[in-house]
Parts: structure tokens; sequence; C-alpha cells
């Protein structure tokens, strides 16, 4: 009788204990926190550690010259610069895949595929289907899309970025794991591309009132919490649904919107299918590349591939990834087949 009443009473105590404390336990980052020293370039993950929520992800203590130069060449040329022999796949390069630009104006609209196609033609960027490592360390977790159960990604990726980016080499990317000097000289590049305060849209008055409310340590929590809202925590990708009947496609409209569909092409297609793109498959403006893209098309396997990639566990080879609705809408998918049999039909047949 005596030990479990003791347990008791000293759980409860512990919980007393513990309450009393809540009040004045801040980090010693909340407690160094100087609202007056907020800019618009501040960091993001620096100021939410300032209202006392830290993300999984935090800066490392100190980066060295160079280290941002040496991630940016292994996210666009595959290798360190001195490591002429020692890409880290054989097929891709992290930027065949994944922007590093931001995709929208407003970074709340990220899973909005129309918003990112006009910001890709404002800004005359590509639009690819991985998700743009710019802002990558401000996630609040990864592969938690229905596009990574596919990939079969383990739990420790979930919420661990290191992790993450070794699992996408080894097994989207077809490479190997990124050694102690190539995974921190890449945090250090994706470091380089974080959020920052005038980001998510604060600069002038909403700037000065962020720091007015933030000078009341009682707001930190919600201020926190509607910062969090303003931009993708998640990567959110609906994949795999096709077409029940590939002949009339995603609810095929009469007046399809060319421009979106060449749009599509430029931004999306050509940069793995250009010349030197991930792909030996070139597609150049020829008769026989559009005629198979529309019969590809009406044969369903074009949208097999778009919606659930060709990826295959078996082969080490290049794979296409595939584009989410999130990325690439119903309908931007057919304005791309309507811009495809427009080239068709404008072509002079073959002799
Ligand atoms: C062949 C294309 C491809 C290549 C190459 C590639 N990735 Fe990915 N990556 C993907 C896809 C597809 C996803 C999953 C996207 C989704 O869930 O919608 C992904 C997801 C990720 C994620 C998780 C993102 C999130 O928000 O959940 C990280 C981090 C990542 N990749 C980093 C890298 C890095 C770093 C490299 C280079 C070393 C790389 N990837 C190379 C296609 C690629
Ligand atoms: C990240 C690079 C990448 C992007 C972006 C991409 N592809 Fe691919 N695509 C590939 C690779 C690599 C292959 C080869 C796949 C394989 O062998 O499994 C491929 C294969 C294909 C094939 C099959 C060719 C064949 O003969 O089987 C078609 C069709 C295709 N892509 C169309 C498209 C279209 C249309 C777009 C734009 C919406 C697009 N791809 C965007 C990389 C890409």
């Amino acid at each position: 009788m005596f030990r479990p009443l003791f347990f008791r009473f000293s759980l409860l105590s512990t919980a007393l204990f513990l309450s009393a404390c809540e009040e004045p336990r801040l980090s010693s980052r909340e407690k160094n926190f100087d609202p007056a020293g907020v800019s618009d370039a501040t960091s993001l993950q620096e100021l939410l550690a300032g209202l006392g929520v830290n993300l999984p992800t935090q800066p490392p203590d100190s980066i060295a010259d160079g280290q941002v130069d040496d991630g940016r060449a292994l996210v666009f040329q595959g290798r360190l610069p001195d490591r002429e022999d020692q890409k880290l796949s054989a097929y891709f390069y992290c930027a065949d895949c994944h922007s590093t630009e931001r995709e929208t104006h407003n970074l709340a609209e990220y899973n909005d595929p129309l918003a990112k196609l006009a910001y890709a033609i404002e800004k005359d960027i590509v639009m690819l289907p991985a998700p743009s490592l710019a802002g990558i360390v401000n996630r609040e977790g990864y592969f938690q899309s229905e596009s990574a159960e596919r990939f079969g990604a383990e739990k420790a990726v979930l919420n661990d970025l290191p992790a993450a980016i070794q699992f996408c080499s080894t097994t989207i990317a077809r490479g190997r794991e990124l050694d102690e000097t190539e995974l921190e000289a890449i945090l250090a590049y994706l470091w380089s591309l974080e959020w920052r305060i005038g980001d998510l849209g604060f600069r002038g008055a909403d700037l000065a009132e962020l720091k007015r409310r933030a000078l009341n340590p009682d707001e930190h929590r919600l201020i926190a919490e509607e910062l969090k809202a303003l931009y993708p925590l998640f990567t959110q990708s609906t994949v795999g649904v096709i077409p029940e009947d590939s002949f009339a496609g995603f609810d095929r409209k009469t007046d399809p919107d060319l421009e979106s569909g060449a749009a599509v092409w430029l931004r999306s297609c050509i940069h793995c299918h250009g010349a030197g793109g991930a792909s030996e498959h070139y597609f150049g403006d020829k008769p026989s590349t559009w005629r198979a893209l529309q019969n590809a098309f009406r044969e369903g396997l074009l949208y097999e591939h778009l919606r659930q990639g060709t990826f295959s566990k078996e082969s080490r080879t290049a794979h296409m990834p595939s584009f989410s609705r999130e990325k690439l809408s119903d309908a931007q998918v057919e304005n791309l087949r309507a811009y495809i049999e427009t080239k068709v039909s404008s072509e002079k047949p073959e002799n």
C-alpha cells in the first residue's frame, strides 16, 4: 500500500512542481529575444525560436567559407567542385527535379498549381515535379505526402532533413548516400535558401505591428502560430489519379488554354527532355515528337507517366518523377495535351 501511494504522491508533486515552473520557463533564446532587432532580413527560424517555438531543423553552429558554394555545386552539378568523378547519382542532380526558387507570390498558395504556373511565367523560371528547396529548412516535416508512401519512405525521414536528403539521394535520385562533407555543404546551401521575415510579406507597417505585438511575451505563441500559417509546413502531393477513359482525359474542355499548355511544355517538360536534360528522350520540335506524345496521351500512357511517374524499384536507371495535382492540375494536363494536338495539326504530314 505504501509504495503506490508514495508513487502517486510523487507524481502529483512533480506535476505541481512543473506547473509552478511553467510561467517563467523561457528558453534562453526566448529570454534573449529583442523584438526591436527584428527586420525583414531576420531569419524565420530565429524569430520563431525567439517566440519560444523551435522547428525540427535548426541551423548549424557555423558555416565555413565556401560551404554554400559547394552545396550549390552538389545541387546543380551533382558533385563537389573538386570531386570530378564522385557524382551523387549517375542519372540526376537535385535541380533536375527540385527548383531552388520561391514558387508563388503568396507562400500560403503553395499548393495551388495555377498560382505556381502564373508565377513561373512571370519570373521566367522552371516548374518542376518535386518541391522547391527554397524554405525547405523551415518545414515541420518531410516526405509526409502520398508520393512519399509510394517511394516507401521510412519513419526516420519524416522530420529529419538530413535523413530526408539521404533518402531522396539514394532512392528517388537513384544515387548514393552523401558523406559528411557533402551533407554539411548541402545543408549550408539549403540554409542560404531559408525564409526570412520579408519573404512572408512583413515590411513597413506590417513589420512594425509584428514587432509591437512581440513586445508582449503572452502573445509569443500566438504570433508563432500565425507565422507558421503563412508558408508550407509540409509538402502536400496527390498522386496516382489517372482518367478512367484516356481518350476523354480529365474532363477535356472545348476551349483549352493553349498558352498554359505551352508554358507547361516549356517549364516542366523541356527542363528534362531538352538537350542535355535528365532524360535520354529528347523532345525536339519535330512532327515525330508531337505525334508520339499525342498517341501517348490517347493510349493513357502519358497520363500514367505524369501522375504516377515511371519509378520502378527494380531498375536502377533514370525515371520520371510524378507531377502531383498540387504541381500540375488536371486542367493544366489537358492544356498540355491540347497544345501538343495543336502542334500535330499544324505540322505538314511527314514524307
Ligand atoms: C529524380 C528526381 C529527384 C531528384 C534528382 C532529387 N529529388 Fe528530392 N524529391 C523528389 C520527389 C519526387 C520528392 C517527393 C515530393 C513529394 O512528396 O511530393 C522529393 C523530396 C525531397 C525532400 C523532401 C521534401 C518535402 O517537402 O517533403 C527533400 C528534402 C529532398 N527531396 C532533397 C533532395 C536533394 C538534396 C536532392 C539532391 C541530392 C534531391 N532531393 C534529388 C525528386 C527528386
Ligand atoms: C525530372 C525530369 C523530368 C521531367 C520534369 C519530365 N520528364 Fe518525362 N521522363 C524523364 C525521364 C528520366 C524519362 C525516362 C523514363 C524511364 O526510362 O523510365 C522520362 C520519360 C518520359 C516519357 C516516356 C518516353 C518513352 O518513350 O517511354 C514521356 C512521354 C515523358 N517523359 C513525357 C514528359 C512530359 C510531357 C513532361 C512534362 C509535363 C515530362 N516528361 C517531364 C524525366 C522527366
